[in-house]
Order: structure tokens, then C-alpha cells, then sequence
């Protein structure tokens, strides 16, 4: 038989508003918190049940205020023409059309990619770890070589997500002015917060240093290295009295699109997906490499969705394209992958999991060749295969649209991927 006197007290012993009340009384159903600290909340209400306002003279001064509102002036701030927007006044940087209004849309691919990942949506703690912390956990259940692989994967991305992130929010957001591709990089910087909690997550399960994982990127050289690149590429953006609206500061936007989107998330976060999905394919830390598959599908549709920027700006901007421009672009997509190669030296100085270090180097030769061509540049290493065919198989999984029903089958079988 249930006590309802004793569960009334302990819900209302949770709402300050009413907790003071006498224990033993019949206690009234819980009303909403009264306007002053001081008024009991029995005496919100007269007799006829209405009920009262706390100050005439501040809800006076409130209207007062409203009145006062120049509506003009404020619409003026906006520092756009008055007109409906024209869909033809829409450009990727320097607009002048209304940022708020998303309708009519000119670029349909960056909302189609917004509605695309909106539908891929996930979140960490729906993949099953068990299998991973036992494994971390038990004395030989993995190489040190192996171990070494989780934790430089874990230390680089535990922090790498959030300079992608900080770089979106702090330093692009406000530069592109076009409210479909302003859609899309909420959605990805969600999605940055969504990844770097997954590594958290990560960390937490296996009971890993988190001191050491997150000042990883402050402490292990082939780990720094590559975050100090990009942070490189996102100082002046970040600064607040940076604009764009000359052919240099223009360019300095599409440097850093390029050092993030092509380099950053196109480059860095290759060596360590492909080893963290090679341990999954061998069934080992298999719920880490499902939170990895699933940030892979996140990650390749940013890199698309940045590429596909880029080239809109070139083309709505020729004149930044210049040969000089280029050559330039291309030396940092070179730098790029030099700083991979050498992360792949670090973490896999012998053989491990059917790779090593000069076949990574082929296939980062492969990837570098796919991000110069993807934003119109020559190829640097012509020839270079994939030594990796798996990798790709796994990307093109993502197949957007029918992702969601992918997903609920995996889920209904108890979160395991396939590894074949
Ligand atoms: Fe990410
Ligand atoms: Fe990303």
C-alpha cells in the first residue's frame, strides 16, 4: 500500500518555493515558484482565485520602455537593405542580403547537408563498451603496440574536435555570410561537441589518465605538432577586429577553410580512423571503433560540406584564385600530410594490425591527392593507391539517406557493427 502522505513530502521537499511549509499539514499540489521570496505562495491568489502583480511601478516602466522602442533604428542595426530578400544578393562572404532569412535558398547543398546530418544523428552512450573495458582492462588483451594506437588516438582527438569546434564558433561562423551554410555549421559544430564527448566517453569507460589524454596535445611531439598547425591557421580569424572584404583578408578566410576542413579534419584525423577501424575489423576495443565509425561518417560529410564551400567561393571570387594563391594552398596541403606521416612514424614504429608506417605513407600519399583535387588542385603524388580499400567502403556507409534505418537494425543487435 503506498504512503501518499509520505510521497507528497518527498516530492515537495524538492521544490524550494513551498518546502517550508509544515510537514504534517495537508500539503497543496505544487505550485509555481511565488514572485517574491518573502510571499507565502498561498497569498499569490486573492479569494476569487486571480492573481496579483508584485510591483505596478516595474511592469509601468516596462511599458514605458516598450514604447519608446525605435523599431526602425533597430532594423537599421541590421546594416542590410530594407527590401525582402532577393535570393540574388546571397554570397558565400561580403553578402548584403538579410542573414536572418534562411528562405529563399541559393546554395540547396548546404541545407541538404544540414537535413542530411540532422538525420544521422547519434550520441556516445548508445554504443556498448563492456567488451572494450574488459579488454583494456585484462593484462594481455592487447599489444603495447596496440595500446600505444588507443591512447595517441584518444590524446589527439580528445582535443583536436575541440579546435575544430572553437574554430568554427570563434572564427568562421560570423565571416560566412549565408544563413543555409550558418544552418549547417551549427549543426557541425554540435556535432564537433558530440565527438569530442564520445573521446571523453572513451577515456571514462577505460578509466584512462585524463591528465595525460587531454594535455596530450601540449606534451606528445607528433601529437602537438599537428594541433599547433591549425592553430596556426586560426589566430588572425579569431581576432575580433579581423574582416574580410579585401582580395588578403579574403584569402586569410579561405586559408584557414582550407587548413581546417581540408588538412585538419581531410588529413589529420586520417592515420588515426584508419588504425582505431582496423582494430574494430579484428574485433578489438569494438565499441571505440563504432564511436569512431560513426564520427568517420560525421567527419567526411564536413570535409564535403567545406569543399563545397571553398569552391563556391572560388567561384563567386576568381580573383583570389591566383596562381601565387595556389601554389601556396597547395604547400600547406603538403604540410599537411607530412605531419601525419610523421604521426604515423610515432605511433606505429613496428608493424601492427596488418599495417605500418610506409604503407600509412601510400595511403596519406592517396588522401593528400584527393584533397588537392576535390578544391581544383594538381596532384602531387600521381599514381599513389589505396592501400586501404576497407576505409573507403566504410565512408561511403554513410549513405545519408538511409542511414537512420542502417542504424536502428545495428541497434537492435546490440550495437555491434559488422567488421567484415
Ligand atoms: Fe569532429
Ligand atoms: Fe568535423
Amino acid at each position: 500500500m503506498i504512503d501518499w502522505n509520505e510521497f507528497h513530502e518527498d516530492t515537495i521537499d524538492d521544490n524550494s518555493a513551498v518546502a517550508d511549509q509544515p510537514a504534517e499539514a495537508p500539503q497543496p499540489a505544487p505550485q509555481p515558484a511565488a514572485p517574491s521570496a518573502e510571499a507565502p505562495a498561498a497569498e499569490v491568489r486573492d479569494s476569487a482565485g486571480a492573481y496579483q502583480v508584485a510591483d505596478q511601478d516595474r511592469l509601468a516602466r516596462a511599458k514605458q520602455s516598450l514604447e519608446e522602442l525605435d523599431v526602425a533604428a533597430g532594423l537599421e542595426e541590421l546594416e542590410v537593405g530594407a527590401a525582402r530578400i532577393d535570393v540574388d544578393d546571397k554570397r558565400m562572404i561580403n553578402a548584403r542580403a538579410d542573414l536572418n532569412q534562411l528562405v529563399p535558398f541559393k546554395y540547396e547543398w548546404a541545407w541538404q547537408k544540414y537535413l542530411d546530418g540532422s538525420a544521422n544523428h547519434w550520441m556516445p552512450q548508445e554504443v556498448n563498451m563492456n567488451a572494450d573495458i574488459a579488454l583494456w582492462k585484462s593484462a594481455d588483451g592487447l599489444t603495447e603496440d596496440e595500446r600505444r594506437i588507443v591512447e595517441r588516438s584518444l590524446g589527439y582527438f580528445s582535443t583536436a574536435d575541440s579546435l575544430v569546434a572553437n574554430n568554427l564558433v570563434l572564427a568562421v561562423y560570423r565571416l560566412i555570410t549565408n544563413p543555409e551554410c550558418r544552418q549547417y555549421l551549427l549543426r557541425q559544430a554540435f556535432e564537433e561537441a558530440i565527438h569530442t564527448h564520445a573521446y571523453q566517453y572513451c577515456v571514462e569507460s577505460l578509466g584512462m589518465d585524463e591528465g595525460e589524454v587531454f594535455n596530450m596535445y601540449r606534451e606528445v611531439p607528433s601529437v602537438s605538432a599537428k594541433s599547433a598547425w591549425s592553430l596556426k591557421h586560426t589566430q588572425s580569424l579569431a581576432r575580433p577586429d579581423f574582416h574580410t572584404g579585401t582580395p588578403e583578408t579574403d584569402q586569410e578566410l579561405l586559408r584557414n577553410l582550407i587548413a581546417f576542413y581540408c588538412v585538419t579534419e581531410g588529413i589529420f584525423f586520417y592515420c588515426g580512423f584508419s588504425q582505431i577501424l582496423s582494430m574494430g575489423r579484428r574485433n578489438k576495443m569494438t565499441g571505440v571503433a563504432e564511436q569512431f565509425q560513426y564520427i568517420l561518417r560525421d567527419e567526411s560529410m564536413h570535409l564535403n560540406f567545406g569543399v563545397d564551400m571553398i569552391n563556391q567561393i572560388k567561384i563567386e571570387n576568381p580573383h583570389l584564385w591566383t596562381a601565387e594563391f595556389q601554389d601556396e594552398v597547395t604547400q600547406m596541403i603538403l604540410e599537411g600530410t607530412e605531419l601525419e606521416i610523421a604521426y604515423a612514424r610515432d605511433t606505429m614504429p613496428r608493424g601492427v594490425l596488418g599495417m605500418n608506417a610506409a604503407i600509412m605513407e601510400e595511403y596519406l600519399h592517396f588522401i593528400c591527392n584527393r584533397r588537392l583535387a576535390q578544391i581544383g588542385l594538381k596532384e602531387q603524388f600521381p599514381g599513389a593507391e589505396n592501400p586501404f580499400p576497407w576505409m573507403s567502403e566504410i565512408i561511403d556507409l554513410r549513405k545519408e539517406k538511409n542511414f537512420f534505418e542502417t542504424r536502428v537494425t545495428e541497434y537492435q543487435v546490440g550495437g555491434a557493427l559488422s567488421w567484415d
